[in-house]
């Protein structure tokens, strides 16, 4: 983890914290007098969770989901799996999804199947970042902190091989790291 590892910065800590501000502040307001059921998908959500929860001003109860669908490599196998359910059930509930970022769009289509079919009585998606032009099946979250260029980021939760999560700013992987 040293400056040779990134080609730049995307977003620095005061940027982020501003976004995630407007977004809590947006999610307040959209589920006035209702409380929403706030899932975290783990890991890369994590850290922008922790942020965004903070900001929603309404009484939420919060859990976590784990799936995988990316080996060591920066490409996605294409495939997803549930490693970790929720504990609750979630008829009745109006749902977030909060995830890190929408690549592929097949992690989020693979929740909201397998989420969707557990009536909840709404079920919206929210993520931090999106690169649109990686989408491999169509999807549109309901709630975009950044529309990101077609990079490798790391940084604010997002990895690499496991690493860089605990980066305070986004940064860009320089493809020399991971063509190795
Ligand atoms: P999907 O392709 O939309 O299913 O996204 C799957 C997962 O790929 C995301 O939740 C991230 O964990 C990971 N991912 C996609 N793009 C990046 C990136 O630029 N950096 C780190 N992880 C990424
Ligand atoms: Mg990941």
């Amino acid at each position: 983890m040293d400056e040779s590892d990134y080609s730049g910065t995307l977003f620095t800590e005061s940027e982020l914290k501003a976004r995630v501000k407007e977004l809590g502040a947006q999610i307040t307001e959209d589920y006035k007098g209702k409380e929403p059921f706030v899932i975290c998908v783990l890991k890369g959500a994590s850290v922008f969770y922790a942020d965004l929860i903070r900001e929603i001003n309404l009484p939420i109860e919060i859990d976590f989901i784990a799936i995988a669908s990316y080996g060591n490599s920066s490409v996605s196998s294409g495939e997803v799996k549930l490693v970790k359910d929720i504990n609750k059930p979630l008829v009745g509930r109006d749902v977030i999804l909060v995830e890190d970022i929408v690549d592929s769009g097949r992690s989020f289509t693979y929740m909201k199947e397998l989420l969707g079919a557990r009536h909840p009585a709404s079920l919206k998606f929210c993520a931090c970042f999106d690169k649109p032009s990686r989408r491999k099946v169509p999807f549109e979250a309901d709630y975009i902190g950044f529309e990101v260029p077609d990079e490798f980021l790391v940084g604010y939760g997002l990895d690499y091989d496991q690493k860089y999560r605990n980066l305070k700013d986004v940064k860009i992987l320089a493809p020399h790291v991971y063509m190795k």
